[in-house]
């Protein structure tokens, strides 16, 4: 049971906000969503979520009915009401640029700092931002009131993996609060109470820490996976195994073994801009040369996407594939994308392989044919002249070569049987190393995995 009375918003109800404010209903506080699209609120408020979370609609639904949640466009309403102020919008990568686009972090704090009417309020930061971000804001902040207003700031990452994003939110691994004042300490240490009773690791730090451990989270974790890519290209040369080698040198507990599935890279919403925008913020600041290494990971994992391209070429040229510059071997082909979505559970194709790899198929001149178990509607928005389908079986029904670019779990569990005398030819790019390929090899396949020598 909750000790004390908070009332909480959340200003932005995209993935993190419409989340997090769930989650903080749950664990008891009157919260409210805030957000500027008002088609947005009202689907909210009705429960039905814009994006596929396992366990979140069930989530707000739950807590709409019990009252404890409500959506609004009203940022006064929310000013006069709310003791503690989560910013959960976005911070995409700038069109055109590598860093981080702060329109809309900036637009959120200022007009809330301006709707704020309370004698006490703390405005806590939780998007992924440039180092240097919450201080700048905390001035921002603190010139908006005068001295009878305790208003302040607070910075709070999330490390919420989608997928996971309610369970991750509910029971953190760590919490980081970056503050500058003993009271707001205390005050994120009650709204976190829960999390802290279950001895939750909790970091308290300074603004710069706190921005630093979010971004410092994500570029650990993409190079961990473009470091086993990296030596995917090694062993795709001299032959040798990367799940093998993956699997011994995560027995090691300093390496660990989780992060080191090679395949087809990392996509998404936050790593690739993550890395990206931390190297632009570090480059700002004269430092370009520390993180100079992102890019190098940027590369290699750009460079699986097109190692998938050249074994389709591979498979469906022949001897004679890239022999001509003007035409690709896959050309007239007919292909099957199994997976569009960045990772499983999601239904999010920001920087995904597999629709990348898709859409270099179909400008190359291939026929495609995509499935994905909920990604279809979102890449179809995004590419809408590949052909997307229902189902597995259709999606595969005379393909000349069928290549899995995201490893839900339908797709880990097919065999050869179901597809034998679907495709026009048994030809697989397993490019997750997730299907046994000896199996698919028997039955009469052709089957290439990364990080595999394939002949
Ligand atoms: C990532 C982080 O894992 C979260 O901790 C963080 O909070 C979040 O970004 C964020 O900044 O909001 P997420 O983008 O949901 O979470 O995805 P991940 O589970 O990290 O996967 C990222 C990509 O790496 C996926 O495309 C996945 O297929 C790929 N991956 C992951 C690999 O290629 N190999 C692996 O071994 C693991």
């Amino acid at each position: 049971m909750l000790s004390v009375t908070l009332n909480i918003s959340v200003i932005g109800t995209g993935y993190l906000g419409a989340t997090h404010a769930a989650c903080m209903a749950e664990l008891g506080f009157d919260v409210i969503g805030v957000d500027v699209d008002p088609e947005k609120i009202d689907s909210l408020s009705r429960g039905d979520l814009p994006f596929h979370e396992p366990g979140l609609p069930e989530l707000i639904r739950k807590h709409v009915d019990s009252g404890r949640l409500r959506f609004t466009t009203d940022m006064g309403e929310v000013g006069a009401w709310a003791d503690v102020h989560f910013i959960a919008v976005g911070t995409p990568q700038l069109p055109g640029g590598t860093g981080a686009d702060m329109t809309y972090v900036d637009a959120a704090t200022t007009s809330l700092a301006q709707a704020i009417t309370k004698d006490r309020a703390l405005i806590v930061g939780k998007s992924t931002v440039p180092v240097g971000t919450a201080a700048r804001l905390y001035d921002l902040v603190k010139a908006e009131k005068n001295d009878d207003v305790d208003l302040s700031l607070a910075w709070n990452p999330e490390f919420l993996r989608e997928g996971f994003a309610v369970k991750d939110t509910v029971e953190p691994d760590r919490l980081v609060v970056g503050t500058r004042h003993e009271a707001d300490e205390q005050l994120l240490r009650e709204v976190y109470a829960e999390a802290l009773d279950r001895s939750t690791p909790w970091v308290s730090t300074d603004f710069e820490t706190a921005e630093l451990v979010k971004v410092a989270a994500n570029a650990f974790l993409a190079t961990k996976i473009s470091f086993i890519n990296a030596f995917s290209e090694v062993t795709e040369t001299v032959g040798g195994d990367i799940a093998t080698l993956a699997d011994a040198i995560g027995f090691d507990e300093r390496i660990g073994r989780k992060f080191l599935n090679a395949g087809v890279g990392f996509g998404g919403g936050c790593l690739p801009k993550d890395i990206r925008a931390l190297q632009t913020r570090v480059g700002e600041l004269g430092l370009d040369h520390t993180m100079r290494f992102l890019n190098e990971m940027d590369h290699i994992n750009l460079r699986r996407r097109d190692r998938v391209i050249s074994l389709a070429e591979e498979i469906l040229g022949g001897d004679y594939a890239g022999t001509d510059e003007n035409h690709s071997a896959v050309e007239g082909k007919r292909i099957a994308v199994l997976g569009i979505t960045f990772k499983p559970l999601s239904d999010d194709v920001r920087d995904s392989p597999g629709l990348d790899i898709a859409g270099r198929l179909y400008n190359a001149g291939a026929d495609v044919s995509v499935y994905d178990p909920q990604g279809n509607a979102n890449a179809a928005k995004r590419f809408p002249r590949l052909g997307y389908v229902d189902s597995m079986t259709e999606a595969a029904r005379g393909a000349d070569l069928v290549v899995l670019t995201t490893e839900w779990n339908e797709f880990k569990q097919l065999a050869p049987a179901d597809l034998n005398e679907v495709v026009a030819k048994r030809q697989f790019i397993d490019a997750r190393n997730v299907l046994p390929a000896p199996e698919w090899e028997q039955a009469g396949w052709t089957i290439a995995q990364l990080g595999r020598k394939f002949d």
